[in-house]
């Protein structure tokens, strides 16, 4: 995903940008651009290197005079990252700069009509059309070449626009990619996310989608899509840039493994009163609960692993059906949803492409949604019926962690209050599950100062060609997410098995030394994991149990084997996919990946 960041004030422009699109690099990186104007006109820099390279170009920004501009990080999605690919875009006369993020659907037949009229371009991207369509509808109101050119725009985009001609002044317009307006007495930010920003100033106002902000150093204007002046809510953001940096680990991925104890205890506590669960900021009440008849759980990546957990967990507690699913699948199979349908959205980033549309299609099929997000403001939280959010505090690390566990524990949270709201489940079991849902954070502590066997259990993995992640219930629900995590940092394959499956095939596939990580949390099963340990033992596995302190049978028929502490059934995933998240972390820093940034990923894929 691109990141854009725009600057409009009192001091110079450059230094903020940069700094700014630092803090963007998480989003998925390979280029990027600045460009600063003042009344000399535009200076633009670009690079394919990181940005300390722009840094270094430009003397941290001394070298660029002038204190409005706009910044650009790239993650291609038309056209190789090249200099000429990176933004900011210009026109032929280089009276406009464009950054955006997003993807304009219709460039090809914009660029065939822009061709048609003279112009050249000098870049394959789909962004270029912009400033060509401004040039063509520019009569010296910037403003107004603005709206007539996002009227030609189809598909999705966050832009940040510099005038030549207007030196003091930055535009910026949002459909469909996220935008944040940061406001202060002297100047005016505009970003993709709060964390280019919040060092800056901690009022920020979330626009929607189709307003254009016209903002100058001491003031700024939001127009929405009819063209109309609108007022927007300003919010305050409620965490500093501190929690945005890494504080002293080595890699945000560790922070924030080290952050979930109290990630997940600011999601809970915040709605238990009194021994009850309350969720007074969504509509959802015990009326529309009842006419539900079933639930769909959507979402990608670690998102739907989560939603895996919920199914199990909700389906326990409220006995009527819950599918998990796939975003990217779940919109394109025409999915029986209707107002009988609950449909619950998981996104960390809030921006997610696949999920976004899946959002779409079950608003059009009438279902009442829900969603689970980590970004205040995000298009999947404006876009949703109701909104929970997990309070983790902004995830850098592309390998989700602490977003993934505050996912789950709101899940839990959700299963148990409409529990005691459809009266499924009895209530002296549901306050006794919330007291223990209470103490998971402290038993995460306890897994996390065993870092360093991990660390020991990693140095001692020999055979990494493919390994499998096995589990049956809640374990296979964590088998997916420990596979994912292993598999997104260290580039090691891996599989999450059933195990009750594996006999049906891929055991074929276990020989002498094939690694195989044995989940058996879910004390209901142990046994029937135990006979699995067996299986894949006598074909010469080596097998790494994960279980409950007090499993001794599985610690015989186990290689090596990692006890977490004690918990009710339902709530073994928040246990038990904490050493799984270290242990994919040292074999990662061991085979020297890029921990924060894995190859070809992005924090959040907001395109298709
Ligand atoms: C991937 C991320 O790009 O998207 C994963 O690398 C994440 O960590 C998945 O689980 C879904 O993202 P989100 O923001 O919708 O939870």
């Amino acid at each position: 995903m691109c990141g854009i960041v725009g600057f409009v004030g009192k001091k110079p422009a450059a230094g903020l940008l940069l700094d700014g699109l630092e803090k963007l690099e998480y989003r998925g990186y390979d280029s990027a651009g600045i460009c600063v104007g003042s009344n000399n006109g535009f200076q633009i820099e670009k690079t394919t290197e990181r940005i300390q390279t722009l840094k270094n170009s430009t003397h941290n920004g001394e070298y660029l005079v002038g204190s409005v501009g706009i910044g650009h990080t790239r993650w291609a999605t038309h056209g190789a990252p090249s200099y000429y690919n990176a933004h900011p875009h210009t026109d032929m006369d280089g009276r406009f700069a464009v950054v955006h993020n997003g993807i304009i659907e219709n460039y090809l037949s914009l660029a065939k009509e822009l061709k048609r009229e003279g112009v050249t371009f000098v870049s394959e991207t789909d962004t270029e059309v912009i400033p060509h369509l401004l040039a063509k509808y520019y009569h010296g109101d910037f403003l107004e070449a603005v709206q007539k050119t996002v009227a030609r725009l189809e598909g999705s985009y966050a832009l940040a626009i510099l005038c030549r001609d207007d030196p003091d002044t930055l535009i910026a317009t949002r459909r469909f990619s996220p935008l944040i307006l940061g406001v202060s007495s002297d100047a005016n930010y505009i970003a993709s996310d709060v964390t280019a920003l919040v060092n800056h100033t901690k009022d920020v106002l979330y626009m929607e989608d189709g307003d254009i902000a016209v903002m100058t150093a001491d003031s700024h204007t939001v127009y929405d899509k009819l063209g109309q002046p609108v007022e927007r809510p300003i919010s305050r953001v409620t965490w500093d840039i501190a929690a945005a940096e890494k504080g002293g680990y080595d890699h945000f991925m560790m922070k924030e493994i080290n952050e979930q104890p109290k990630a997940i205890e600011q999601t809970i506590e915040c709605r238990i009163k009194e021994r009850h669960v309350e969720f007074d900021e969504i509509a959802l009440d015990r009326k529309k609960l009842e006419q539900f008849n079933k639930i769909q759980i959507v979402a990608c990546g670690s998102a739907y692993h989560a939603g895996v957990v919920g199914k199990y967990v909700i389906e326990e507690l409220l006995r009527i059906p819950v599918e998990a699913d796939i975003a990217s699948e779940y919109r394109y199979r025409d999915p029986l949803a209707d107002e009988h349908t609950l449909v619950i959205i998981i996104s960390q980033s809030g921006e997610t492409a696949d999920t976004l549309a899946a959002l779409q299609e079950a608003k059009r099929k009438g279902a009442y949604t829900l969603s689970i997000v980590n970004v205040v403001g995000s298009s999947i939280a404006k876009a949703s019926d109701d909104v929970l959010y997990t309070w983790a505090g902004p995830e850098i690390a592309v390998a989700t962690t602490k977003g993934y566990s505050t996912q789950i524990a709101l899940l839990y949270l959700f299963a148990i209050w409409a529990a005691r709201q459809l009266g499924t489940a009895d209530r002296h079991e549901l306050h006794q599950l919330l007291a223990e849902l209470r103490t998971i954070p402290e038993k995460i502590d306890r897994i996390l100062d065993q870092a360093d066997t991990l660390k020991e259990m990693a140095k001692r993995l020999t055979r990494t060609d493919s390994l499998f992640f096995i589990g049956r219930n809640l374990d296979y629900a964590v088998a997916m997410e420990a596979s994912l995590k292993l598999k997104e940092i260290s580039y090691i394959h891996s599989e999450a098995y059933a195990a009750g499956e594996l006999k049906h095939g891929t055991i074929s596939l276990i020989e002498k030394g094939r690694v195989v990580f044995a989940l058996s949390g879910y004390e209901k099963l142990a046994d029937k994991l135990l006979s699995n340990i067996k299986e894949v033992k006598s074909r010469g596995a080596t097998v790494i149990t994960v279980t409950q302190e007090g499993n001794m049978l599985a610690a015989k028929e186990s290689d090596d084997i990692f006890y977490i502490p004690r918990t009710h059934s339902l709530f073994v995933p928040l246990l038990e996919v904490i050493p799984f998240q270290i242990y994919a972390y040292y074999v990662a820093l061991f085979n020297g990946c890029d921990i924060d940034k894995p190859r070809n990923l992005a924090k959040s894929v907001t395109v298709e």
